[in-house]
């Protein structure tokens, strides 16, 4: 099997387990603070994730959430995994959260698969592929006009409410855009501008695990990925995430 049909099967096997798990309140943990939350499950889905894929391609790097990274081995091939992107979707609503895995040679995307768990709506790209969900295509929207707009962003206290350098640009982006939508994952928000059903996203904060799944899938959907200064998004860092349903969009976004 290549790496794409062992990352589906994996992602599949891991969204069932999820599926039939009933999580206990002794099994959630915080991580810095009442915001930040892990649950058992999170580890032992990127236990598994980690398992399968080093079982099946020993030489590859894993980068993940939950543990410390493998180092990098000869090969420069490295998974990108999010064993549950939305765990706070999953403790509270059991719903709205995703199993997340980009897979990169280098600085080339291979391809992109996030698992919208309870859906059961695989979203994938490969790299020069299209972008689908499931066994069908999707596209960003062709909408361009500010006012028709849909912005989705994960956390509404962190875009809008907490004080950083664009804070004010971001307000005036809610004021100026139709709608303003929060749904509590990164890797879903971003597959939901390459489905077309929202057209930009934005957060302040976002880890390699969180986006390199999905922005191979919002790039083959027709869509483009910055950080929200318009810069390429960096592939290995933290960093501000713009993502748009076209790259003719980003002037118009960061003049805003
Ligand atoms: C988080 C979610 C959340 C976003 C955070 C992420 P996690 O991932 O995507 O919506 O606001 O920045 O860290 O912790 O649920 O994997
Ligand atoms: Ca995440
Ligand atoms: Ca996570």
């Amino acid at each position: 099997m290549d790496r794409f049909n062992v990352g589906v099967k994996v992602v599949q096997n891991a969204g069932n387990l999820l599926r039939q798990c009933r999580l206990e309140e002794a099994e959630i943990c915080q991580k810095t603070s009442h915001q930040d939350l892990v649950t058992l499950w999170d580890r032992r889905i990127e236990q598994l994730l980690r398992n399968e894929i080093l079982t099946a391609f020993p030489r590859d790097a894993i980068v993940g959430e939950e543990y410390p990274s493998e180092a990098h081995r000869a090969e420069s091939v490295t998974w990108y995994i999010d064993p549950i992107d939305g765990t706070t979707n999953f403790i509270n609503q059991h719903q709205n959260y995703a199993i997340s895995v980009g897979c990169w040679d280098g600085n080339k995307p291979l391809f992109g698969l996030v698992l919208d768990v309870e859906r059961k709506a695989l979203y994938w790209a490969r790299h020069g592929g299209g972008a689908w969900q499931g066994q069908t295509p999707i596209h960003t929207s062709g909408r361009r006009e500010l006012s028709d707009l849909l912005l989705t962003t994960p956390g509404l206290q962190y875009t809008f409410l907490e004080p950083h350098p664009y804070q004010e640009r971001m307000i005036q982006l809610s004021r100026k855009v139709r709608g303003v939508r929060c749904l509590g994952s990164v890797a879903l928000e971003l597959c939901e501008v390459a489905a077309g059903r929202a057209d930009l996203f934005v957060t302040m904060r976002s880890s390699p695990w969180d986006h390199n799944a999905a922005r191979i899938i919002l790039e083959e959907a027709g869509g483009a990925i910055f950080t929200v200064e318009g810069k390429p998004l960096p592939l290995n860092q933290k960093s501000t995430v713009l993502g748009l349903s076209s790259a003719d969009l980003r002037d118009y976004i960061l003049t805003v």
